[in-house]
């Protein structure tokens, strides 16, 4: 009686949604990967230096946490730094002393004394305090004078080899999102690598997603960082590894999902994996218990998810300038990728000159809403603002208000695609550069 109670009640319980996205992909979510996985398995034992790069979300750290959790269990040392909200070199350091300490210092007996001992030597000593958690944060003193922040840096990147050399272990430091180092202290690259060279048993990773910009940091010759690591480009995941993955969790959850709604769900995404995840995430909440997802419930998840995020889409449009609008939206078309500073590119989409549409790529780059796939072509690899852009209608030549002088809604205003400046509606041309007006679509 007591059994088929529980039976009952289990049965009754909520099933929770199979898939994740947002968060590091763990356990059963972290799937594939096996090449990566073993390439940077070997790279890193053998100390060699690694720069993972990908687009937003693409899982590099998912990748590497995967990689660390392998490596700790081969007694390698790993600290791992997150630099995304790193703003000033004295954040660097605090972060990097945090994650040091975390990954360097034996586990047993860890007290705020013994905090401090592993730093005595460093010319700025960080606060140590126990958050609530158990772990420790590490501030350093406001307003401290650079050459004392420069010096404790110095010192930070040295500590990995003296650790190695002193406890005869293989160390790994990884350097998540790399790259707000290098827009908060362009030198900084350099005073890493008089460190790190020197450092054979430390293997350094960087994993960033602006890729623009790491690819130049990592591979141009005049560049301090210049070869001093391997590159990794971590591309999607391969479809039918994500169709098993998706019909399994289905299955595991109560649920189904027909062969043509995989196929449906995974053309959308192609393998990109937090937004395949997503898709699966929104598709599987809206099958009724029992029921299967069909290619119209993606259809109609898609729809969802565009309704969920069309304030940040707009956001984003909102904050772009006239020429990089129109180019993003063209690139969003259906059958690119695409070469957008080839003329016949620049002239179906009417972005003017080569230099105008090549500032408009640069900024689109900065920002990472594209990517450069081979030599010449771009895509943006966010899905779903590929599909928002396919929606919306085209504004972007004629906009409702004049940035410049503030005229309303009433008097709409175009801006010039070579210099973008400004003009009212009844002027032919651009009166900055004299660029004829384009004509309304
Ligand atoms: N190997 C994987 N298997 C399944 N899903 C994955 C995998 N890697 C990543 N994902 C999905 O992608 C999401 C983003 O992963 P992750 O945070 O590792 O990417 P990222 O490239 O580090 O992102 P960001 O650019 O924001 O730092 C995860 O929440 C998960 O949904
Ligand atoms: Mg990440």
């Amino acid at each position: 009686m007591r059994a088929v109670h529980l039976i009952r009640r289990r049965a009754q319980r909520p099933r929770t949604n199979p898939f994740h996205f947002g968060d590091v992909a763990l356990g059963e979510q972290f799937i594939d990967r096996t090449a990566e996985l073993g390439e940077l398995l070997g790279d890193l034992r053998s100390g060699q230096n690694v720069l993972v790069l990908a687009p937003r979300r693409f899982g590099k750290t998912s990748l590497i946490v995967a990689t660390a959790e392998r490596l700790r269990k081969e007694d390698v040392l790993v600290a791992y730094a997150d630099l995304l909200r790193v703003t000033t070199k004295t954040r660097f350091a605090e972060a990097l002393a945090a994650a040091l300490y975390d990954g360097l210092e034996p586990p047993v007996g860890r007290l705020v004394q013994r905090a401090a001992d592993f730093f005595r030597d460093l010319p700025l000593r960080p606060k140590v305090t126990v958050n609530p958690d158990g772990t420790p944060s590490f501030e350093l003193a406001a307003g401290a004078d650079e050459r004392d922040v420069d010096a404790t840096l110095d010192q930070l990147f040295a500590l990995p080899g003296a650790v190695a050399k002193r406890r005869s272990r293989r160390v790994v430091v990884v350097l998540d999102e790399f790259q707000e180092i290098v827009a908060i202290a362009p030198e900084l690259p350099a005073r890493m690598r008089a460190v790190f060279q020197f450092q054979p048993e430390v293997a350094h990773v960087y994993l960033g997603s602006r890729q623009h910009l790491l690819r130049r940091v990592f591979t141009d010759a005049n560049q301090p960082l210049y070869n001093s690591a391997k590159v990794m480009a971590l591309g999607p995941i391969a479809p039918e590894v994500f169709a098993a993955f998706i019909h399994e969790r289905y299955n595991a959850s109560g649920k189904t999902i027909t062969p043509e709604a995989t196929i449906a769900l995974l053309g959308y995404t192609n393998g990109h994996p937090h937004d395949t995840q997503k898709l699966a995430y929104f598709s599987w909440a809206l099958v009724p218990e029992g029921a299967d997802a069909t290619p119209e419930t993606v259809d109609a998840a898609v729809g969802q998810i565009l309704e969920t995020d069309t304030a940040r889409y707009t956001e984003l449009w909102d904050s772009l300038a006239t020429n990089q609008r129109r180019l993003l939206e063209a690139l969003a078309k259906p059958d690119r990728p695409a070469n957008p500073l080839s003329d016949a590119f620049r002239r179906a989409h009417r972005l003017g000159t080569y230099a105008s549409a090549d500032r408009a790529l640069d900024a689109l780059f900065e920002r990472g809403y594209v990517e450069r796939v081979g030599r010449d072509a771009v895509v943006i690899p966010d899905v779903f603002l590929r599909f928002w852009l396919q929606e919306e209608p085209a504004t972007s030549i004629v906009s409702l208000v004049c940035g410049t002088c503030g005229a309303g809604f009433a008097v709409p205003v175009w801006h010039c695609p070579d210099c973008d400046n400004h003009s009212h509606q009844d002027d032919i041309e651009c009166g900055n550069c004299h660029h004829p007006r384009p004509s309304a679509s």
